[in-house]
């Protein structure tokens, strides 16, 4: 069967995977295939067992796979035959150098640039999925036609909103997709060609088109935007323990104004996951860039607050469990950054877990779906920590349980056999707010909510 069209990602991750998975699903009539330099993953991608844990997803690559979506590690001849190559490859914060621990680390990037000049032997359109610091596309640009090989480039900025846990939905019904172009008439042509494929399941008006500079930056604003009102919450949730008042309760009133809107103020032990932290600080790097260090200060302010609230929950442990843990036997419920997945980036476990080990605690830690990802994380960590699939068993003997992920699963648990099995004094510390906090306390359990006084028996 011959394609309308071909379309390439670079970059098998948790965005290209499920990104073109779903292009593929929607658009039988285009061949889509995702290259990756990990053979591992690609392999992963081509067996029933994929590299990534998204509701929906097996489904979606079952559909398509083998028919009009394919997963490879042959990048050069792919590079080659596609006429539009979308670049999903990782952009971390660098980790050396000048701007480390700051700016992004663009390596990837810019070798996905230069493999694309050498390879390519046609027009071909470049979107960038990649979340990226803006005016990238002008030095992808420059890398592309640092050689004159003959061949044109037109670089979209296509950023991806999609959030795990929930990709699928948000890739099938998405708020709005962003297309970002140079305001050329070959830019103009090249993402009038990257609207006609969303166009296949996305209602028109939820594609908007802006330019190049303002695509880029508003991804990184989008992001930060999410995280301020996290750790907007939770800064309240400091003054709420203080003042007893509830947080719940403070959220639901403030967000009951429409202006305001309700979603995405729930307090939390801190917000997790591989790009908040990531494109906080990129943002705060450009704008250090440009001399606007009060702009700057302010966006840092929502990781210092994220910091002092991770930091808060493992002092309020300590206060309450008489300013000692060590030997004490202490289960984290959950340990992926948020529910639904089994990624673990810069999960607030990972940072909870080891201020437990430096306590020295004896830290037991059980998941659904994020065992191996936990125990990659904290393989040089020392000290006494196990793996336990089984909730009940993960429980029992500990002195405190901690909700470090807000797994449907958690809320059903039989708190009752739990109690029994634990050493009393018991404690829950719920970094989640999902537990029935006074059935918990009628049981017996002294517990300690985010945002609200905590109550003991003694
Ligand atoms: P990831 O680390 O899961 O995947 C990136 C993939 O790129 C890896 O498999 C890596 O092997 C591959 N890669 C790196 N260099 C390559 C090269 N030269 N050639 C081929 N493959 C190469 O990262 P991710 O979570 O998918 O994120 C990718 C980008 O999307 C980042 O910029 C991120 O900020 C952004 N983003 C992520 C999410 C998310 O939910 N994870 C959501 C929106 C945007
Ligand atoms: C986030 C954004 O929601 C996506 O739009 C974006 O595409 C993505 O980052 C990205 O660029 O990578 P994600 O990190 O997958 O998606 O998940 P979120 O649902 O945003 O949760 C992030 C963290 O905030 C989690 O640790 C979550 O538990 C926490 N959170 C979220 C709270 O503590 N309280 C809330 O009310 C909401």
């Amino acid at each position: 069967m011959g394609f309308e069209k071909r379309i390439l990602c670079i970059g098998a991750g948790y965005v290209g995977g499920p990104t073109m998975a779903m292009i593929a699903h929607k658009c039988p009539q285009y061949r889509v295939t995702v290259v990756d330099i990990d053979h591992e993953r690609i392999a992963r991608w081509n067996s029933d067992d994929l590299p990534i844990f998204e509701p929906g997803l097996d489904e979606v690559v079952k559909a398509a796979r083998g028919r009009n979506l394919f997963f490879s590690t042959e990048i050069e001849r792919e590079i080659e035959a596609s006429e539009i190559i979308f670049v999903s490859v990782n952009t971390p914060t660098k980790a050396f150098g000048a701007g480390a621990g700051m700016a992004a680390d663009l390596q990837y990037w810019d070798r996905t640039a230069r493999q694309i000049r050498e390879h390519a032997r046609s027009h071909k359109i470049i979107v960038e999925k990649s979340t990226l610091p803006v005016k990238t596309a002008q030095a992808m640009e420059r890398i592309l036609t640092a050689e004159d090989n003959g061949v044109g480039f037109d670089v979209l900025s296509n950023p991806e909103f999609l959030a795990e846990g929930t990709a699928i939905k948000d890739l099938e019904d998405p708020d709005r997709v962003l297309i970002g172009s140079r305001q050329t008439p070959e830019g103009l042509k090249a993402r009038d060609t990257l609207v006609e494929i969303y166009a296949n399941w996305v209602p028109r008006e939820r594609i908007i088109c802006s330019n190049i500079w303002s695509s880029e930056l508003s991804k990184l604003v989008a992001n930060a935007f999410l995280a301020q009102r996290i750790s907007s919450i939770n800064s309240i949730s400091a003054l709420c323990e203080k003042a007893d008042a509830d947080v719940q309760e403070v959220a639901r009133a403030v967000g009951m104004d429409s202006r305001v809107g309700d979603r995405f103020l729930n307090a939390s032990v801190g917000f997790g996951g591989s790009c908040f932290k990531k494109d906080i600080l990129n943002l705060v790097y450009i704008c250090r860039h440009y001399d606007l260090n009060e702009v700057a200060d302010y966006w840092e302010g929502v990781i210092r607050i994220n910091d002092f609230q991770k930091e808060r929950f493992i002092l309020n442990m300590l206060d309450v469990m008489f300013n000692t843990l060590a030997q004490k036997r202490i289960c984290l419920l959950g340990f992926a950054f948020k529910a639904d997945t089994g990624d673990t980036r810069e999960s607030p476990a990972i940072f909870v877990a080891k201020r437990l080990v430096e306590e020295r605690a004896t830290v037991v830690i059980t998941d659904p779906k994020a065992l191996d990802n936990a125990r990659e994380d904290l393989k040089e960590l020392g000290g006494e920590i196990s793996f336990v699939e089984d909730p009940y068993q993960a429980c029992a003997g500990s002195c405190a349980i901690a909700v470090m992920t807000e797994w449907g699963i958690y809320r059903g648990l039989d708190f009752e056999r739990i109690y029994r099995s634990m050493s009393k004094p018991a404690f829950v510390f719920d970094g989640r707010n999902i537990l029935d906090h006074e059935g918990l306390f009628q049981i017996g359990f002294n517990v300690f909510p985010i945002g609200k006084p905590g109550r003991t028996h003694f």
